[in-house]
């Protein structure tokens, strides 16, 4: 098992290229399950996540040719419609291809996807909003076993919380529907934007792109051709080099960003008292030599993300005073505060509220990374903490950040992948 050993101390300096979003490329690989032609997706992040889902659809049969940035996919081929525990376990999100299978070929069995370390997750309020599209669904064996056979119908669905995944295993079933569907209470993450712009540019209509409430008028069982998309740059990837620059008190320069997304970022970033320049598709990062707390509460889009909470609370753990960070969208995203506290941090657990209490200096030790951006926020640790930090199970991170280690030995990191002895 590889493991990443870091010096930490050195000031960065530099650019560095955000790459695709993973949450923007995995949906919209699923996507591609609503047409029989060839699809082409560019910008992918050379990610673990990407090459699950890709290999996903090789299992159902469908043709991928994808080379680190780029996937060229035709799932005119597809000859099953079961996706498997082996990779459902290995990634949550491989659910999004309940919808798309479903619609399209009228019954599917998808592994249930389990427990993970940040919560419970279930999928309960996409099952019930296929149910209301006339899905009957029956859970056996561990799958859920879906069926349609005469396709799904529109219908209203209003969900009772927001859900990113959710809505768009709905979107994407509604494409092929028959009839109109409406989605209140839709997720309206620019992920989600995205998959709507590519359902809507295959000749789908779809109202309210970007806001709570959707509508779409399904094609009536007919596949979609769809045009190439270029995946949005990764707002999270984006937030977490903003939080490298910030914590070590570095100018670090990022390029292909789109600043609307990271807006709830950079404001947090400004209140604690850093300064930006802003280009056309990148952002400066300046040093600051007095950071400020902050508090800071996770919402959905376009409020604060669950993604950046753990980046954030690697920062404000060496800010003088006391930081107050609240997880509102998983009861269990708080496994990092045992790690940073090991490193050194003063973090005190209230429910859902972390209380941060600043500290001078962080101290090298072994940690362990337990899920994808809990690791990152180990990562940011270690780069200010005194002496050697080793983070350990490291296939989180390589789950979701593109070449992380390349990316910030470039800015100057001492930042090694080493592998276990065993
Ligand atoms: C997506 C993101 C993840 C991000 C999360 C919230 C992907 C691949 N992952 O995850 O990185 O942290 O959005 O922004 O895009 N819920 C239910 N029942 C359901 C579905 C969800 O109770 O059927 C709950 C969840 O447990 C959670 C909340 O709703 O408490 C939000 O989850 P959701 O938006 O669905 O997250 P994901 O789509 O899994």
């Amino acid at each position: 098992m590889d493991y990443l050993e870091i010096v930490g101390g050195n000031t960065l300096s530099g650019d560095v290229t955000i790459s695709g979003a993973k949450n923007a490329a995995l949906p919209i690989i699923a996507a591609t399950i609503l047409s029989d032609q060839e699809v082409t997706l560019t910008n992918l992040p050379n990610v673990v996540d990407i090459r699950t889902l890709l290999k996903l659809l090789t299992m159902l049969g469908g043709s991928v040719a994808h080379d680190k940035t780029v996937a060229k996919i035709n799932n005119g081929t597809i000859t099953s419609t079961k996706a498997v525990y082996e990779i459902v376990s290995q990634m949550r999100a491989s659910i999004l291809v309940l919808g798309p299978l479903l619609s399209r070929f009228g019954e599917c069995e998808v592994s249930l996807p389990g427990g993970c370390a940040i919560g419970q997750r279930p999928i309960d309020l996409h099952l019930k909003a296929l149910e209301s599209m006339g899905a009957t669904i029956e859970i056996k064996g561990g799958y859920v076993h879906a069926m349609a056979p005469d396709g799904l119908k529109g219908a209203k669905i209003i969900f009772d919380k927001i859900t990113v995944g959710g809505t768009e295993n709905i979107i994407m079933a509604a494409a092929l529907a028959h009839g109109t569907t409406t989605i209140i209470n839709a997720a309206k993450e620019p992920e989600v934007v995205q998959l709507c712009e590519m359902i809507r540019d295959a000749g789908i209509q779809i109202e309210g792109i970007g806001t709570n409430e959707l509508t779409i008028e399904g094609s009536g069982g007919k596949t979609l051709k769809f045009q190439t998309v270029n995946i949005i740059p990764d707002r999270i990837e984006a937030g977490t080099y903003l939080c490298a620059g910030a914590i070590t008190n570095s100018s670090i320069t990022l390029h292909k960003v789109n600043h609307t997304h990271i807006q709830s970022s950079i404001d947090k970033l400004e209140s604690m008292g850093c300064t930006f320049e802003l280009h056309e598709d990148s952002i400066t990062i300046f040093p600051v030599t007095h950071l400020k707390p902050v508090n800071l509460i996770t919402m959905e889009y376009p409020g604060f993300p669950t993604d950046m909470q753990a980046q954030f609370m690697a920062l404000a753990v060496m800010v003088e005073g006391e930081s107050l960070i609240e997880e509102r969208l998983f009861e269990n995203r708080f496994m990092h505060v045992s790690e940073l506290n090991r490193l050194g941090a003063d973090i005190w657990l209230k429910g859902s509220t972390a209380a941060v209490k600043g500290v001078n200096e962080l101290y090298g030790a072994d940690v362990m990374a337990t899920d994808l951006r809990a690791s990152s926020a180990l990562v940011l640790a270690a780069l200010v903490a005194e002496g050697t930090t080793n983070v350990r199970r490291i296939y989180h991170l390589d789950r979701g950040y593109d070449n992380l280690e390349g990316k910030l030995s470039a800015l100057g990191a001492k930042i090694k992948r080493k592998k276990e002895s065993m």
